[in-house]
């Protein structure tokens, strides 16, 4: 029996990927690489030793992922593929509806039609809109205020309602709160395509002098130093809950809800500070406007997680911004391969990637 991973080449999802081949799952990995690159799955085949299943297709297109549930013995899902750009999706919500809500749609008739009831879904703390307070809990109210964590939330309320027209479901909902980091070894990371829209691989961009300076999005909020506070992450702890989400999800039914959070904000002069003492790399900086829609001060309550999944994040900021930088400073360009040297891909092609286009 395997994991069919949505998304698997994306950030989170390829980081989720190794822990799930660590911890001796089987994974098929379904993506169109519309925001990301094959590369990554080799890598996380290189880092673990291990193979994976790829299908490189787009979830709108049904005929062919009937196919993948059809040839796959599949035990669960867990759903990262989607569109996560908040400026994108206010200029184009209907990419984002169709994107984000109609392939989840057609990702759980199939599921349902192929008697597959274990999922885990990539939520988002957006959902929780513009908190009141802080540190926030998963019972807080829900108030998305852009397109893209409009399309979070509705997917949340039709899995719910999905499980009430059918109690054999397991459905596990997991509200990220800012994922940064990288795998310790440097070789997969956070990869955006263009102009970064996050702080930490803006940073990174700024460091490797691929960008001249660090706008902050305003100084005047009510917080430590004025500048905007989040709870980051590191991508492998959020791996890890993953696996360990997975696990709760395939012992019984329901509908669970837990963030991934370390319960500790940092600001951003307070991340641009941790990174400079991580690296030894000078970051300049310009205060501008504050960003529409941002939220002065957002950090998790993680304790649901903790008790529910023994699960707790482990690695601290300096470790965050030190995977980072190993990552974007020896992959300045990402996953693109230089086409002159060895094409690593080429030792997986056979086996273990099959384009169906
Ligand atoms: N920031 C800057 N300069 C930048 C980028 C960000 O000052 O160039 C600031 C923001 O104003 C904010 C903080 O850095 O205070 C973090 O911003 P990010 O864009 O990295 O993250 P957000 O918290 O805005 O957004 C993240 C996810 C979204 C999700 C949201 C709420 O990227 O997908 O959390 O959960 F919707």
């Amino acid at each position: 029996m395997g994991i069919l991973v949505t998304g698997g080449a994306g950030f989170i999802g390829s980081h989720t990927c190794i822990e799930l081949l660590n911890d001796g799952n089987e994974i098929i990995v379904v993506d169109n690489f519309s925001n990301s690159n094959p590369e990554s799955l080799n890598r996380v085949c290189r880092i673990t030793g291990k193979s994976i299943k790829i299908y490189h297709l787009d979830l709108l297109d049904l005929e062919s992922l009937e196919e993948v549930f059809l040839v796959n013995q599949i035990e669960a899902v867990i759903h990262f593929a989607g569109l996560k750009a908040v400026g994108e999706s206010v200029q184009d919500s209907l990419k984002y509806y169709k994107n984000n809500i109609a392939t989840t749609i057609i990702i759980c008739e199939l599921m349902q039609k192929y008697s597959v009831k274990n999922l885990v879904f990539s939520s988002s703390a957006t959902v929780y809109g513009l908190p009141d307070t802080v540190p926030i809990s998963e019972g807080f109210p829900l108030k998305a205020i852009n397109p893209y964590g409009r399309t979070k939330l509705m997917i949340e309320e039709i899995l719910q309602d999905l499980y009430i027209s059918d109690n054999e479901w397991s459905i596990t909902i997991l509200r990220y709160f800012n994922p940064i980091g990288a795998h310790e070894s440097g070789m997969i990371g956070e990869d955006p395509s263009g102009t970064p829209n996050n702080l930490m691989p803006y940073i990174t961009k700024v460091a490797v002098g691929q960008l001249n300076v660090l706008n902050i999005f305003g100084n005047d909020y009510p917080t430590i130093d004025g500048t905007g506070v989040r709870d980051y992450i590191h991508v492998v702890d959020l791996a890890i809950g993953h696996v360990l989400a997975l696990d709760k999800t395939l012992k019984s039914t329901g509908v669970k809800i837990y963030n991934l959070g370390t319960g500790k904000g940092y600001s951003v002069l307070e991340v641009v500070s941790a990174f400079e003492s991580a690296t030894g790399v000078k970051i300049p900086i310009k205060i501008t406007n504050p960003r529409p829609g941002d939220a002065a001060i957002c950090y998790a309550d993680p304790k649901k997680a903790e008790k529910e999944l023994n699960w707790k994040a482990k690695k601290g900021i300096i470790e965050m911004c030190e995977d980072s930088w190993r990552w974007q400073s020896r992959n300045p360009d990402g996953f693109k391969i230089n086409e002159e040297s060895e094409n690593p891909r080429l030792i997986y092609s056979e086996d273990f990637l099959i384009p169906n286009n």
